[in-house]
């Protein structure tokens, strides 16, 4: 494809739109099943309620109140007309998949491959990574349906080990980005798939044998309630997967896995804080005590994962406009094939995020990004694809550390 033609053009504009549809189906979904969460919880019993009524509770919201009433397997009469929730999931994992199309298959070897991990084809990546996809969620339904699935906690632990161990393995197969987005997919997808295989089907079996007369099978709805619980402690964690993708410091960091474990954690947490509250029993504060203890371990991990504290001790001293003029011919090497008002880069339309380093002053504004980006992680060259080596990014340490902003121009 021509990098320059109206192609890439294009595909930026589609992955813009998919994107903005992605976010909005996602704030539907994790909007409306959070409201059901809390209302759920909020569900109080009193006598006088009708047949089959497991509880009730009143709300006022947008000028009206609503009283609301559940009935645990069914009512008595099926109503004329149901409001089902499933087309907020569907189309957020639909827009997702679509964009984990866009953004990483189209361009696996810079998101998805890291040659300094496994050399690997842009089909073969894109093939692991479908693999992994479906036999994740393979696993995971058959760990629910297995005896495991009915102690909560065992299937609890159980799941959280096999995430971790799903997040080590694809850090041993894909970048740093590659294996983090492979795990936002991954999560999202068991998510989407509970819905779409369990849950909805329960429920319209649930329905359809209120029309024909029969009685329900109250496991379907004890089944739901399974996956809908694991979805609500999942809510957390794959949002941030999905926003920490533009945080080098999290997925260019050796220990990015063990940041995911934590984050893992601490979205539990929290989530238990806000489902306890909306029991109305006493606010479990401990739960967001230990959830800041959590962000603390995540910063010493990262800081311990990115190259930062191996630069502290090999730190040459250069002066400061030797530095600059080594720093720049580095950066000329290494990036100035993408980061160019006119990449030669082939398939890019345009510099990256419109950052440019083609001429010195442009690189000297961009100094935090650039010790971000590939001084304190490897995030770039993406999967190293212009070869820079450590000894070239001691030189950028160097000068980062070393020359004022103001410093003279090569
Ligand atoms: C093969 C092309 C390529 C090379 C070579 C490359 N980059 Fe990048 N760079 C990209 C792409 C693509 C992105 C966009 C990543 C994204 O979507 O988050 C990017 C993003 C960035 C960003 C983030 C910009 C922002 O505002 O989000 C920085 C900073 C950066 N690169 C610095 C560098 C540095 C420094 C080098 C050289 C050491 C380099 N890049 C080499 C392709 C490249």
């Amino acid at each position: 494809m021509d990098a320059l033609g109206l192609g890439p053009f294009l595909i930026g504009w589609l992955e813009l739109a998919v994107r903005w549809f992605h976010v909005i189906a996602g704030i539907a979904w994790i909007g409306s099943s959070f409201y059901f969460i809390a209302l759920d919880f909020s569900l109080k019993k009193r006598d006088g309620l009708p047949d089959q009524a497991y509880g009730e509770a009143w709300q006022v919201h947008g000028g009206g109140f609503y009283h609301m009433v559940k009935y645990l397997v069914a009512p008595a009469r099926m109503p004329d007309e149901l409001t089902w929730f499933k087309w907020e999931s569907y189309a957020t994992w639909f827009s997702g998949f679509a964009l984990l199309v866009l953004v990483y298959y189209f361009n696996a070897s810079l998101y998805l491959i890291d040659p300094n991990v496994v050399i690997l084809s842009p089909v073969m990546a894109i093939t692991y990574s479908l693999i992994g996809l479906a036999s994740g969620w393979l696993v995971y339904d058959l760990l629910c349906r297995s005896p495991l699935g009915s102690s909560v906690w065992g299937l609890g632990l159980g799941g959280f080990v096999g995430l971790v161990g799903a997040s080590y393995g694809y850090t041993l197969l894909f970048s740093g980005r590659g294996a983090m987005m492979q795990m936002g997919a991954l999560i999202g997808t068991i998510m989407a798939a509970n819905v779409f295989m369990v849950i909805i089907p329960g429920q319209t079996r649930v329905v359809a044998d209120l029309i024909a007369g029969r009685r329900p099978d109250p496991g379907i709805g004890a089944r739901a309630k399974q996956r809908s619980l694991h979805n609500n402690y999942l809510t957390l964690p794959v949002v941030f997967i999905m926003i920490a993708n533009h945080y080098p410091m999290m997925f260019a960091n050796r220990l990015n896995w063990a940041i995911l474990a934590v984050v893992l954690i601490m979205g539990a947490l929290i989530r238990h804080f806000f489902n306890t509250r909306h029991q109305g029993q006493p606010s479990p504060w401990w739960t967001l005590g230990a959830s800041g203890a959590g962000a603390i371990v995540i910063v010493f991990l990262s800081w311990q994962g990115s190259n930062l504290a191996q630069l502290e001790q090999r730190a040459a001293s250069f002066p400061p406009v030797e530095a600059q003029a080594l720093a720049h011919a580095v950066i000329e090497t290494r990036c100035v094939v993408c980061h160019a008002a006119q990449p030669v880069w082939a398939d890019l339309s345009g510099p990256p995020k419109g950052t440019r380093f083609d001429d010195p002053t442009l690189i000297e504004s961009h100094r935090q990004k650039i010790a971000d980006w590939a001084v304190a992680t490897h995030a770039m060259p993406p999967g190293n694809v212009t070869d820079i080596s450590d000894e070239e990014r001691v030189i950028l340490a160097n000068w980062l550390r070393n020359s004022k902003v103001e410093g003279v121009m090569p």
